[in-house]
């Protein structure tokens, strides 16, 4: 997605629809929301945080994040609702300044940048010193990820997405040297082998 065509993407058609999507698939919701909140420092700390691709905020507000950066007005204006500051852009090109977060979540987002190599650098030059950074992804290889990418073509939201494996992601974090790389995968139903995915890195 480049800065010229983000405004006529699904997210900015149906965000009400998206949004809704969390209502009705609560258990999975709880699942991610818990497996992330694990990683979020937390809030007695006074951290700075940002969520990139904040969508509609229905992670960062209740992990207590103030700040997110989302391209499609209609998701940040829901997001803004729930009382999120919004920066509008993209991950590939972030409008803020150097070492300005203590940490950044980025939630099912990375599938849809265009460079997620770039995405990852520019977080990077956003981090404070030894600054965090929170992934969560859906693993291509996963079972889920294996449904999601046979189904793409029909889906509204994923037609655009191109999911990574775990592995290319930890690859790119170790080019990228960030440091004190791990990783949690989570079952987000029965006989799920964990295809929800939460990383965690330092720059
Ligand atoms: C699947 S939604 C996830 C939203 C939110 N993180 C959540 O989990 O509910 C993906 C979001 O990424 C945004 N997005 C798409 N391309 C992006 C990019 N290049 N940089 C940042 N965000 C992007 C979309 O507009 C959308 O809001």
């Amino acid at each position: 997605m480049t800065d010229k065509t983000y405004s006529k993407t699904p997210f900015d058609e149906y965000a009400e629809e998206y949004d809704n999507w969390y209502d009705e698939n609560k258990k999975m919701y709880e699942l991610e929301l818990e497996a992330i909140k694990k990683f979020i420092p937390k809030p007695e700390k006074r951290k700075k945080g940002l969520e990139i691709g904040v969508g509609t905020g229905r992670f960062a507000k209740p992990l207590g994040i103030e700040y997110g950066l989302e391209p499609s007005k209609s998701m940040a204006e829901i997001a803004k609702r729930r009382g999120i500051y919004v920066y509008e852009g993209v991950a590939e090109n972030i409008p803020i300044d150097d070492k300005s977060f203590d940490y950044v979540l980025m939630t099912t987002t990375l599938c849809f940048l265009n460079d997620p190599i770039k995405g990852l650098k520019e977080i990077k030059r956003i981090l404070k010193p030894n600054g965090k950074l929170i992934i969560g992804i859906i693993d291509k290889n996963s079972s889920l990820g294996k449904i999601y990418e046979s189904k793409k073509k029909k889906s509204k939201f994923y037609k655009y997405a191109k999911f990574y494996s775990l592995n290319e992601v930890l690859n790119w974090l170790k080019e990228l040297r960030y440091k004190n790389i791990i990783y949690e995968p989570i079952k987000l139903y029965k006989n799920d082998e964990g295809s929800f995915i939460v990383i965690s890195a330092e720059k």
